[in-house]
């Protein structure tokens, strides 16, 4: 590829995998050494039971087996969340491995350990990947989906100016089953508009 070929929408390697620096935190690609940590933090059913494909127990040889596959060109763009202090608190996804074409939209996904809930880090990391997926990646929408026992998450979205598009089911698979969920929609147009009105922060 030379300088002046257009970058394709979506595509990214783990070496182009940036910081994404707000106030409080600092979000970056997942290290092998990160793995006791995100092991300790993830196993946990709280977290295992509100996302698709967090196993229950977790272990170490889990958390080993997700940072391998992260970040892998062509399929998903994955940040660690973590403090500005270093800690790791978290983590969120874009999954990006079913875009055939231009026109199909990648899901953001997101867990935070439980002693990290409630202080507004969700909403703040994902404010930060929502801006890079549609400037850094050029995306044109982004999707999500939260259990319906999930208020929580339902909020997060909303306050990052998601709106809800319908049910659906998802795999769980720590619970072994199907559970319905509530999707939503972000449009590059709502997001930007959002920006102009100043109800998201620009980041950095
Ligand atoms: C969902 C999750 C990421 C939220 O993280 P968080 O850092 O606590 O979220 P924030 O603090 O940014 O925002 C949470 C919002 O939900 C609200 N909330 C929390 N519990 C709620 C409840 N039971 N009912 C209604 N609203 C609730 C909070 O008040 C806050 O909204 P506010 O700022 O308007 O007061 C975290 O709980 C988590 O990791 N859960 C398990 C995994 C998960 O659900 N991932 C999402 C998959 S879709």
């Amino acid at each position: 590829m030379t300088l002046l070929e257009e970058i394709p929408r979506g595509a990214f390697n783990e070496a182009c995998i940036p910081v994404l620096e707000t106030k409080r935190l600092a979000m970056r690609a997942p290290r092998l050494e990160d793995a006791k940590t995100i092991a300790a933090l993830a196993n946990d059913r709280r977290i295992a039971e509100n996302v698709a494909r967090i196993p229950h127990p977790y272990q170490v040889p889990d958390a080993e087996n997700f940072i391998s596959l992260a970040n892998k060109a062509g399929g998903e763009a994955v940040f660690l969340i973590a403090l500005r202090d270093e800690t790791v608190i978290g983590a969120c996804s874009l999954v990006l491995q079913e875009l055939k074409t231009q026109e199909q939209t990648p899901e953001l996904g997101y867990w935070l350990g439980v002693p990290f809930w409630g202080k507004g880090y969700a909403t703040e990391a994902l404010h930060a990947v929502i801006d890079y997926a549609f400037t850094d990646l050029s995306h044109e929408a982004l999707q999500a989906g939260a259990r319906v026992t999930n208020p929580a998450s339902r909020r997060v979205l909303e306050k990052c100016g998601f709106q809800w598009t319908g049910v659906g089911l998802y795999r769980i698979r720590a619970i072994n089953s199907s559970a319905p969920i509530d999707r939503f929609r972000l449009e590059r147009g709502i997001w930007s508009a959002l920006k102009g009105w100043g109800r998201m922060k620009r980041v950095s």
